[in-house]
């Protein structure tokens, strides 16, 4: 049961959920297909934001088709090496939408022979970690966070699930150049939602109408996806996450950080920020 399992494991040096790295053979030998296409996040980065965006523009902007099933059925998760997962990846329909977390490094080597297409979302440190210290208490699949001050500690070393956020964001940041990834950033998203929906489409080569885009706009806001069951994850069984602790959809906005940050916390963290991100022309918009 998944309750007794809450320990991180490791796997080539990164503190992975237990049950993905006993399945760790399989998500090394996942076939990816050439029209596949990879969502790719740090954790509490924007993902499902994403998921549905793209999931409404593969059905033309059709709510109700949309509403099929819930988000992690119709976007499955890579690394979740579940049966059920399997079966959902053997049926969904033409071309497959594939989640992941995995650092770069660490993708199944298929995904780059096929040359996928992928999109990579990023969103800044400090709102990541906010935003993961209230997931690992919800999801209960996470060991215990500790304090805040804990976490925080934890999340800057790297040992929280899927490891280090500097290595992950620099990781995809760099293989963008010779792939095709579109990064996008989670503080553009929330600044100007149709414009990052528009880059979306040029990336896929798809051309829709403006009515079908502001339908997209509206559907895939923070506050009609919270109350959207197919998009919230309240179809998550209760033994796995608990709402009441804290909503999946949480606040959804960016600089929730400066409500949980001390002063002293925030300059031990830009310090180090600095140190992790030396030599690297990422840029997000924390540092603006
Ligand atoms: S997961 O579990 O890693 O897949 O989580 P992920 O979906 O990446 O991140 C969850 C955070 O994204 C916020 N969210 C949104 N923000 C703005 N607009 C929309 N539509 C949206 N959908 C999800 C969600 O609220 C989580 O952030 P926090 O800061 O905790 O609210």
């Amino acid at each position: 049961h998944i309750l007794e399992t809450n320990e991180l494991d490791v796997i080539h040096e990164i503190p992975l959920y237990r049950p993905f790295v006993e399945k760790w053979a399989q998500v090394e030998s996942f076939q990816a297909r050439p029209d596949d296409l990879l969502i790719s996040t740090y954790p509490k980065s924007g993902t499902t934001w994403i998921s549905e965006i793209v999931d409404m523009i593969y059905n033309d902007g059709d709510e109700e088709k949309c509403k099929r099933d819930a988000i992690f059925n119709r976007v499955p998760f890579m690394e979740m090496s579940c049966p059920g997962l399997r079966k959902q990846l053997a049926v969904m329909p033409l071309p497959r939408l594939v989640k992941t977390h995995l650092p770069v490094q660490l993708l199944p080597v298929s995904f780059w022979e096929q040359d996928c297409k992928m999109i990579y979302l990023a969103r800044n440190a400090k709102d990541v970690a906010v935003s993961y210290y209230h997931f690992y208490q919800m999801a209960k699949i996470h060991p215990d966070p500790g304090t805040w001050d804990e976490f925080l500690g934890k999340f800057m070393a790297g040992k929280v699930a899927y490891g280090s956020w500097y290595d992950h964001v620099k990781g995809w940041w760099e293989k963008k150049k010779a792939y095709r990834i579109l990064y996008m950033f989670y503080e553009d998203m929330k600044k100007d939602p149709k414009r990052e929906i528009e880059k979306v489409l040029q990336f896929l080569g798809k051309d829709l109408k403006e009515e079908v885009v502001n339908k997209i706009l509206h559907h895939t806001s923070f506050q009609e996806m919270k109350k959207n069951r197919t998009a919230n994850y309240e179809m998550m069984p209760a033994w796995a996450m608990d709402h009441s602790v804290s909503p999946f959809m949480r606040k959804g906005m960016s600089g929730d950080w400066k409500n949980y940050f001390t002063v002293a916390q925030n300059e031990i963290f830009d310090a180090h920020y600095k140190e992790q991100m030396k030599g690297s022309t990422f840029r997000c918009q924390m540092e603006i």
